[in-house]
């Protein structure tokens, strides 16, 4: 075979091989933060991380919802509990304090801790208390934007890590991938966010999703400069704390054109996707997960 031959015989493996779903999509080794992951969607996103190689702390303010989580979902001892209130600007700084010690950065923040009040108002003008939008904002919002913020200087540590980088030193491979899967902040919003109908679960719930959502926009403008990339992930119904009271009534499953609730196999796709390689280009992006169910619903635009 000839020089030229065997360059591009390697140069085509290599293709192949950075085209391999155990390449392109392994978060082997990656550090998650999830916030309030000790239940729900929050907990299927661990699993899909964990189960597959990365190491994920999970935070939430019941220590014991968090070790029973650990203790049953971990695949390699790497989901570690961290007791944590994101409503607290001091029991984040201890929640990052022991993610610096024990891991030295961080690779994707997932802001998915959340709360539902004044669910389903009867009209308008019963539809939630002042202290209902108080709480509802103060977990949802504000505590998604001092997380991030708690979060930066890991995320940016993450960025020089290089935990990522492609042992490949070929020409046609690097122009395949970047050198690194850039840090990135991951919010969760909601369908909700986009409905303009009377049959909301709750309004204080559904403006603080359009709040999530526009903030994850605005991070990924204003952390450009760092390369942290921001995305958001808007669920339709997944079985969780949160819509227990929901599930399994059958209206749930009867709006969605799938005709059934998300699993863990969906929001696994996703957060594989996006913590990945295969998602290494994303950003600025809202993910819609629902079977369709925005469909049947009057919407934004
Ligand atoms: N399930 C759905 O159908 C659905 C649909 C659309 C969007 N979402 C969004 O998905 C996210 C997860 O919700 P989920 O449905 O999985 O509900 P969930 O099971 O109730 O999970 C919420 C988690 O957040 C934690 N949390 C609440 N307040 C917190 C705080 N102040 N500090 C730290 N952790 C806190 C809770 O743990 P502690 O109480 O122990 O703190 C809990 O583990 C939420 O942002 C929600 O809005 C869910």
């Amino acid at each position: 075979m000839t020089t030229t031959a065997t360059t591009t015989a390697a140069a085509a493996a290599s293709i192949s091989h950075a085209l391999e779903p155990n390449h392109l999509f392994s978060v082997q080794g990656i550090v998650a933060v999830i916030t309030g992951g000790g239940t729900g969607i929050g907990l299927m996103m661990a699993t899909a991380l964990e189960n597959n190689g990365a190491t994920v702390y999970i935070v939430g303010r019941r220590l014991s919802v968090l070790e029973k989580a650990a203790r049953e979902r971990s695949r390699y001892g790497r989901m570690i509990p961290l007791q944590g209130d994101v409503t607290s600007r001091e029991s984040l700084q201890a929640v990052v304090k022991a993610v610096h010690t024990r891991s030295g950065y961080v690779n994707v923040l997932v802001n998915n801790a959340g709360i539902a009040r004044g669910m389903l108002p009867p009209t308008l003008n019963q539809t939630a208390s002042p202290q209902d939008f108080r709480e509802v904002y103060e977990a949802n919002v504000v505590g998604t934007y001092y997380a991030t913020v708690a979060f930066l200087e890991l995320l940016h540590l993450g960025n020089l890590s290089h935990t990522h980088r492609h042992p490949h030193q070929e020409q046609e491979v690097q122009l395949l991938e970047p050198p690194a899967v850039t840090s990135q902040v991951i919010t969760l919003s909601s369908v909700a966010a986009f409905r303009r109908d009377e049959r909301q679960y709750s309004i204080p719930y559904t403006l603080s999703k359009v709040a999530n959502m526009h903030m994850g926009k605005i991070f990924a403008n204003m952390l450009r400069d760092w390369k942290i990339r921001s995305n958001i992930i808007a669920p339709g119904i997944f079985p969780s704390e949160m819509t227990a009271w929901a599930i399994p009534d059958s209206h749930a499953a009867h709006d969605v054109p799938l005709q059934r609730v998300g699993n863990i196999e969906d929001i696994a796709g996703l957060i594989l996707f996006l913590s990945s390689r295969a998602g290494s280009y994303v950003d600025g992006v809202v993910h819609i997960i629902d079977g369709g169910r925005l469909t049947m619903f009057s919407s934004t635009y």
